[in-house]
């Protein structure tokens, strides 16, 4: 015996009825989505899983099925049985899979009676997120969060399968931990065992995954859930899921073919899309130095262009304030098209200042009178005749384009002009919503300056990616006396301005990691305790090795045409980190807490 398709109260799917199907006799079970009773016939929306079908509680077919199904309720669970038929000529609704045909039900019976449903089971609900996560259960039946979560389980079988292919193993690691250094602030697990101890959670398996390679897996792989406690966005949840991936023996074009193979087969096999592969690469200083981001959006041109050079001798003093300070002008163009208007530029320049810029300059190019463009700018003034030709040429700029403008210290200036690219883009509408566009962000800095709360630096360093990703083969013996200048063998992958994955080849040699400590102001005393087990691991024959994480509810989320990753996760957490259908978290008793030797501090004072 095997297991029916579905269940064996069912013969069929609502949603897989079709004309073929007509004189067929059927069993269906499913949600009441709607019922309009037309004078005596009683018409349901019945949908299950497969989707919806139409049943008709016809008198001339059984009299008590009017009666049964003028009771029903929406989202009462009901049992149908009856034949299929061919919807009346011009009843044919075509917007739906089962729309030539309706179910004449002979037999109605309620399996479950329903509340009536807090919000509509409709795709367009306006009902907020915080009542659509506390009835979750509700919210998971909109056709949309099905098809998204039918999406997710078949993401999760092509990347198995592609994975097994190529002889990585499934390995489980644990969630009771030490903590794993990713950036974020960790969860914290008390012991009774052990009180006043605590596991934490792991930010991500990075160590283990070294541990199975030092261990001779060699090829390893786990839908891995990590826990970060830090600020959420759309795209960040407190604990999320990535594939995580760790291979031995092997370099970067390992870790680059492994994952176009299978971000290909992804969108060919759930998308029916063919990706252009190999994915372009573009070095870290390339994308911050043409798109001001490491995250570049590839889907529309509208590169940055530096004009340090060409208005090295200007008058203009906020460009030669910056230019004197060793900073950059940095230029973006808007194309033609509406023009954008008075308001709109004053808007921009708003925009900047928000952001910590002195400002934003900005030139309309101008048709002058059928000879060379000009320039009509509040800066137009103060440019000589050979800047505006030299703006207008490096911009290549053409009359009806605005060209935007900023000077400052270069990084924050490129950085400010990025952000300015995708979100004038973005109002424009000059974004394709259509385009799938990957890329590979390769060496980026091994260390970033560190800064504080208020954003000034510290004078100390942190990690770009984090502190076991190997530094560039050229600054192995450099990386830690000329620390600005090092790369390292960190790679993400970016589609259409969104990291999906980050990874690396890693530190294998015991020395070159304590130097990475050290030089980050871990001491040896402190790497011991920390991560004496790492150290220890290392010194135990360890194969050079790399891998790399995809986030997977980032990559669903672009496959399924979502704004939020909380749209593609069955429970979510809200913005503020909390559950609202279980609301967790919840104050813990105190006799629990006793158990793991902690006691709760007073409440603070709001006012403090
Ligand atoms: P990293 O911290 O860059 O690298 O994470 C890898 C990918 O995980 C996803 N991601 C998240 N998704 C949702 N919510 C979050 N809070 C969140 N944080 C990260 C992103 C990101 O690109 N151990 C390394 C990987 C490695 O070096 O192999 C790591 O975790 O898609």
């Amino acid at each position: 015996m095997s297991i029916t398709p579905y269940g064996a109260m069912r013969t069929h799917g609502a949603g897989v009825l079709r004309r073929d199907d007509v004189g067929t006799d059927v069993r269906l079970a499913g949600w009441v989505a709607t019922r309009r009773d037309h004078g005596g016939v009683v018409f349901l929306d019945l949908r299950d899983r497969s989707g919806v079908v139409q049943v008709v509680a016809d008198p001339d077919v059984a009299a008590d099925v009017v009666e049964a199904a003028q009771r029903l309720r929406d989202e009462w669970v009901v049992r149908v049985e009856g034949a299929v038929r061919l919807r009346p000529e011009g009843m044919r609704n075509e917007r739906l899979g089962t729309g030539d045909v309706e179910v004449a039900a002979t037999r109605i019976e309620v399996l479950s009676a329903a509340r009536t449903p807090p919000f509509p089971v409709e795709d367009d609900v306006e009902a907020g997120e915080d009542l659509r996560l506390t009835h979750r259960y509700v919210d998971l039946r909109r056709p949309r969060m099905a098809r998204n979560l039918a999406l997710r389980s078949r993401a999760l079988s092509v990347i198995r399968r592609v994975m097994e292919r190529h002889g990585f193993l499934e390995v489980e690691t644990p969630q009771l931990t030490r903590p794993t250094p990713e950036g974020a602030r960790d969860f914290l697990v008390p012991s009774r065992i052990r009180p006043r101890e605590s596991y934490a959670l792991p930010q991500s398996p990075q160590l283990f995954k070294q541990l199975l390679m030092v261990g001779g897996v060699e090829r390893y792989y786990q839908i891995a859930r990590c826990f970060r406690d830090e600020d959420l966005r759309a795209d960040r949840q407190p604990e999320f899921t990535q594939l995580d991936v760790e291979l031995s023996f092997g370099d970067e074009e390992d870790v680059y073919a492994l994952m176009e193979e299978l971000y290909a087969e992804l969108w060919r096999d759930c998308l029916d899309v063919e990706l252009p592969t190999p994915f372009p690469r573009m070095t870290f200083a390339e994308a911050m130095r043409r798109f001001g981001s490491d995250k570049p959006d590839l889907r529309f041109a509208m590169e940055l262009v530096d004009l340090s050079d060409t208005l090295a001798g200007t008058d203009v003093g906020v460009f030669a304030g910056a230019l004197a300070d060793g900073g950059s002008v940095v230029a973006l163009t808007v194309p033609a098209g509406e023009p954008l208007t008075r308001r709109e530029l004053d808007g921009w320049v708003d925009w900047a200042k928000a952001r910590g810029a002195g400002g934003l300059a900005w030139g309309v190019v101008e048709d002058g009178d059928g000879a060379t463009p000009t320039l009509r700018s509040p800066l137009a003034k103060f440019l000589t005749d050979d800047e505006v030709a030299g703006i207008l040429a490096a911009c290549d700029a053409a009359v009806g384009d605005t060209v935007l403008f900023a000077a400052g210290p270069t990084d924050a200036t490129r950085t400010l002009m990025g952000a300015l690219r995708v979100a004038v883009a973005d109002a424009r509408g000059l974004i394709p919503t259509d385009a799938w566009r990957f890329v590979w962000i390769t060496e980026p800095p091994m260390f970033d300056a560190e800064v504080d709360r208020a954003g000034r630096p510290t004078g100390g360093w942190v990690p770009n990616h984090h502190p076991f990703t190997a530094p560039g083969e050229a600054f192995v013996d450099t990386f830690d006396t000329d620390p600005g200048s090092a790369t390292s063998r960190a790679y993400d992958i970016v589609l259409n301005g969104v990291e999906l994955a980050s990874g690396s080849i890693r530190i294998h040699d015991a020395d070159v990691q304590r130097r990475v400590f050290r030089f980050l102001g871990i001491s040896d005393a402190e790497a011991e305790a920390k991560f004496g087990f790492l150290l220890r691991g290392l010194a135990h024959g360890t194969p050079p090795h790399g891998g790399i994480a995809p986030g997977i509810d980032r990559t669903i989320m672009l496959m399924a045409g979502e704004d939020s990753i909380r749209d593609v996760i069955a429970f979510p957490k809200t913005q503020s980190g909390a559950c609202p259908l279980t609301d967790a978290p919840a104050p813990s008793d105190e006799a629990a807490l006793a158990e793991v030797g902690l006691r709760l501090l007073p409440e603070p004072s709001r006012s403090a």
